[in-house]
């Protein structure tokens, strides 16, 4: 078992201006699930692969139990790698495939044998061994891949979006698998996703990334109840954190006609370059329907609502002075709109305006200027 250490780490491609990683500082600890999070192409295959030694270092070093293996060929790291197309070898069996860089190795036959039926076991890939990976399912297939990485009991596990080429609800099943697996093999974890629910569900810690720039790490629930910029707090979470800018008048933020109380704290790090205004974010479950004289609260046009039993939601837009209500009544972008989750049986309907007040324990607060957590 190892700690993992990202040193100031860069990589510039060649024919490339910007680094696709960038200064990256991250300290995996020994046992654990790191979970590398971020939108497409920004930089997490790139960082798995550097650790891997499959791609060069260009600035700053990588550690692996205390060693610097900055330089040195992947197969001297002592790393098992599971990839997105689990690269099965077709015309093997499944115990051969998992096997294969144990034979490769000069491992003994017996060990060979023992170490693989010891995987299967844990996989329920038993019944399975003698079988060709055409012969199964994309669910075994991806537990073979695991198990490929299991028997050669490594330092670092490195698993490259494992779960992309499952359905959902066999991602849903398989993800819990392999959290829990993770745990019982106590084998330290870097694992990369571009599903925010992934690496909520699966990770000790998270580090989001962003155009090759670390953002924030953290255990789930740090990221969730503190993003420390606007980024994250619209990047984790489901149904995502509603996010505005609005005006700064008298200490308070100036929604249309309406007002909402600001935390002192909060606006003593406003700065001129904010220009009176600040960015406010709650997420659906910290707001609720309030009565039409309540002070503190602001207005919301209902455009669409959702009754999914168990809760219901508004989608609606917030009614300012130069977002007249009525201009975007009509095919809007419920990605745009403002979410509010609610009790299903009370649900307003499409058309009407609403009252909102939010939790103001669960504001999230930031800067325009730099997008950063204010509060
Ligand atoms: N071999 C390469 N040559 C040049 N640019 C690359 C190469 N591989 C990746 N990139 C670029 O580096 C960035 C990060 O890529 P990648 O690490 O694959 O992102 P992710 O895995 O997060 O989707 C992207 O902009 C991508 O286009
Ligand atoms: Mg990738």
């Amino acid at each position: 078992m190892a700690e993992v250490i990202f040193d100031h780490v860069t990589r510039i491609y060649p024919g490339n201006d910007k680094p696709s990683v960038d200064d990256l500082n991250l300290d995996i600890k020994d046992g654990e699930f790191l979970v590398l999070v971020g939108p497409s192409g920004c930089g997490k295959s790139t960082t798995l692969r550097m650790l891997a030694g499959l791609e060069e270092v260009n600035k700053g070093r990588i550690l692996i139990g205390g060693k610097d293996v900055t330089t040195m060929q992947p197969k001297d790291r002592d790393i098992a790698m599971v990839f997105q197309n689990y690269a099965l070898y077709p015309h093997m069996t499944v115990a051969d495939n998992m096997g294969f860089a144990l034979k490769i190795a000069g491992t003994p036959k017996d060990e060979i044998r023992k170490r693989v039926e010891k995987a299967a076991e844990i996989l329920d890939l038993t019944e399975f061994l003698d079988r060709k990976p055409k012969a199964l399912s994309g669910g075994q297939r991806q537990r073979v891949a695991m198990g490929r990485a299991i028997v050669r009991e490594p330092k670092v596990f490195l698993m490259d979006e494992p779960l992309s080429n499952l359905d959902a609800k066999l991602r849903v099943q398989t993800r819990t698998q392999i959290a829990a697996l993770q745990r019982q093999l106590g084998v330290t974890t870097l694992y990369v996703t571009h599903d925010q629910t992934e690496a909520l569900t699966m990770g000790d810690r998270i580090a989001v990334i962003k155009l090759g720039v670390l953002q924030q790490v953290g255990a789930p629930t740090e990221l969730y109840d503190r993003p420390a910029n606007v980024f994250v707090a619209g990047f984790i979470g489901s149904p995502s954190m509603n996010l505005n800018t609005h005006p700064v008048v008298n200490g308070k933020a100036q929604i249309g006609a309406d007002t909402m109380d600001l935390p002192k704290e909060a606006l003593d790090k406003l700065t001129p370059e904010d220009h009176n205004q600040i960015v406010v974010g709650f997420r659906p479950e910290d707001a609720s329907l309030a009565t039409p004289d309540e002070t503190n609260a602001f207005s919301l046009k209902v455009v669409n609502v959702e009754d999914l039993g168990s809760d219901g939601y508004i989608y609606g837009n917030i009614i300012t002075d130069d977002s007249p209500a009525e201009q975007s009544t009509v095919m809007s972008d419920q990605n745009k709109l403002t979410t509010i989750r609610v009790n299903p049986r009370v649900l307003p309907k499409a058309g009407d305006t609403v009252k909102i007040k939010v939790n103001p324990a669960k504001m999230h607060l930031f800067a325009p200027s730099t997008e950063l957590r204010l509060n």
